[in-house]
This record gives structure tokens, sequence and C-alpha cells, in this order.
């Protein structure tokens, strides 16, 4: 299983790591030494994930501030201003983005009122142990999911999952995924149906990839083969993360997610969501809120650096879909397993 370290780790003054674009040919570090470099590198989903990139956004504060020489906190915190707008503009759905950067304005703040203005390395100081915590603590969640997520689980379960919601997603361990390493520890007979996700395959070059490496029993099956598995009844729980969470348990996810919802509901399958408590916004009331990034139409209209399709073909590429709450069984955190209505249910965010 991967390290959190080797998923994503502060180096010197760099955000190291491992580029997610390069699985599973190559096991290969990024290295991004300035703010536009890692935010490239979340735009390219070389990390990715919402927590993730949660955490590769604290990683990015801290970094700025430690290369900055701003020699008073204000400069310092100018400088830091900046590098907050550039990470919070990387992408748009994932709403941990958003909430590891709003802590980060609450270390900033609480550090500079501490110190006060001829003491910037207390405000670097204090963003780099904030970084390191958000990162242990969204593994340690992931923990606790996993257990809460593997009881929900028959034994022997053929679990159904889409994407990537493993340690690379995550920092370590994995949400969804973290529900089949706990099951797979209790009973190593679970079986997992890896959708490949298109258009990027997250599924199919990630989770094929780390159950491979987990030695976890697993099929990787074309999205559009999910419908046929349900009504052979070959399927005995959905199971996938979430990008952001609304008030009323309405879940963003990867594209594709809400249809196999649909699929779950029509033959009376669970399907779960799991996501940390961080993955909560508290601030929406429903899934009608949730911004949807739109990916360029290059990575529909191309696969394998070919063209399939005739050039100028319009092409729509929403990255996430909304399963509505009625479709959700129970979502699972680290507070435990939370069912309708999730407006009363669902723990509050992660502080
Ligand atoms: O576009 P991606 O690869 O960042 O999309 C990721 C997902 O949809 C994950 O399922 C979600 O972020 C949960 S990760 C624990």
């Amino acid at each position: 299983m991967l390290a959190p370290g080797d998923v994503i780790r502060l180096e010197g003054d760099a955000v190291v790591m491992l580029d997610q674009t390069r699985l599973p040919g190559e096991r290969v570090d990024r290295r991004c030494a300035t703010t536009a470099e890692l935010c490239t590198a979340i735009r390219e989903l070389a990390i990715r994930g919402a927590p993730a990139i949660g955490i590769a956004a604290a990683m990015g504060m801290a970094q700025a501030a430690r290369r900055s020489a701003a020699p008073t906190t204000q400069g310092l915190r100018d400088e830091l201003a900046a590098a907050r707008d550039e990470l919070a503009a990387s992408r748009p759905t994932a709403i941990n983005l958003g909430w590891a950067l709003a802590r980060c304005d609450d270390a900033i703040e609480r550090a500079a009122a501490a110190a006060g203005p001829a003491a910037p390395g207390a405000v670097r100081a204090a963003l780099e142990q904030l970084a390191l915590r958000i990162h242990e603590d969204e593994v340690a969640r992931c923990r606790a999911m996993g257990r809460h997520g593997a009881d929900l689980l028959p034994a022997g379960a053929r679990v159904l999952t889409h994407c990537n919601a493993g340690g690379l997603a995550t920092g370590g361990y994995g949400s969804a995924l973290g529900v089949v390493r706990a099951a797979f520890d209790d009973d190593p007979r679970i079986h997992v149906w890896v959708d490949e996700t298109r258009p990027l395959l997250q599924g199919a070059r990630l989770t094929a990839w780390e159950l491979g490496e987990d030695g976890i029993s697993h099929t990787l099956i074309a999205d559009v083969a999910a419908g046929q598995l349900f009504a052979r009844g070959l399927v005995d729980a959905v199971v996938f993360g979430a990008d952001r969470i609304a008030r009323n348990g309405d879940a963003a996810n990867k594209i594709g997610s809400y249809t196999l919802s649909v699929l779950a509901a029509a033959h009376g399958v669970p399907c779960y969501v799991v996501a940390p408590s961080s993955t909560i916004d508290h601030a929406i009331a429903s899934g009608d809120e949730i911004p949807i990034e739109e990916r360029a139409g290059d990575e529909v209209a191309r696969f394998g650096g070919r063209a399939t399709a005739p050039p100028g073909t319009a092409v729509a590429n929403p990255a996430f879909d909304v399963t509505p709450a009625a479709n959700i069984t129970a979502i699972v955190t680290e507070a435990g397993v939370h069912r309708a209505p999730f407006a009363q249910s669902l723990p509050a965010a992660a502080s």
C-alpha cells in the first residue's frame, strides 16, 4: 500500500507528488517548485481526488511561505494572498480545496496576531504544521471511514466502484477504497468491479493499479458494462467517493457516478458514498449549487494521442455529476454511517 509520503509531501521548498498522469506505466515523482507549477499539476490531474487536492493546496501555501523572502508579516501575507487566489482557481468542484485554503487563512491570521509585524517566520511555521496536520488527519479519516464502511458489506461482497477514491486520491489509504481495504482485511474474498471511468480512465489506470498492488481481487469493466452486471445480479454494493456533498446529502462525484446510482436503485442494490467531513459543504442546501467542472473537449474526442471524432465535433465534457440524496443508501464519514434525512444526520464540516 502507498505510504502517505509517497502520494504527496513537502520537500525543501517544493511540493513533490507521485505523478498520477504517468501511472500505471511509470512510477515517477513530479516536483512543483512554484505555485504556478503546483496549479498546473492539479489541473492536469497529476494530483487529484478531493482530499488530495485539499492537501496539495495546504502544502502549496506552506511552500509559498517557505519560498518567500518577505521580511515583514504583512509582506508575507500579501504574497500568500496571491498564492491562495491562484490555488483556489485551480479546480472548481472539490470543496476540499476551499476548505483547506480557509484553514490556511485562519492559521495565517492567528499566527500573525500572536507573533506581530516583524515575525513572518511564525506564519511560515504555522502553515507548514497545518499542511502536515491536514495530511495526517485525512489519512486518519480514511481509516475510520474504512472501518465504518466495511461493516456495511456482506462477506465476500462484490463491490462496484467508480473513478479512484483510493490512497492516491486522499493522501493515503482511501475513502471508497479504504472501505474495500478494511473489508479485505476482514475477509479477503471481496471482489471489486472497477469502472474504467471515461474519459480519463482513473479507474483503469489508478484503481486497478492500487488494488493490484494490494493483491485485492478485481475486474476492470467498460463503464457501459455496469448495467449488464446489475441485471445478472453480480453487484452487491456500489461504493464511490465524493468531491462535494451538499447539506441535503446530494453528492458530486466523477461523471458516471449518478448513472451507477440510478442502476443501483433500479436493481435494489445499496449505493454508498464514502467521504470525509472535509468534503461536506454546509454552505449549500442542495447539489444544484455545486459547480461542475467542464474540461477540454479533446479529453473525449481524442484517445491515446489520436482523434476519435471528426475534427470540429462539438463535445460536452462535464467532469462530475450529482447523485441525488434519494439514490444514496448511506453516506459514510469518519464519524459513522449517516442515513436520510441527511440534513439532520451529516456531521459538521471537519475543523
Ligand atoms: O477528476 P478527479 O480524478 O479529481 O475526480 C476524483 C473523483 O471523482 C473522486 O471520486 C473524488 O474526488 C473522491 S476521492 C476520495
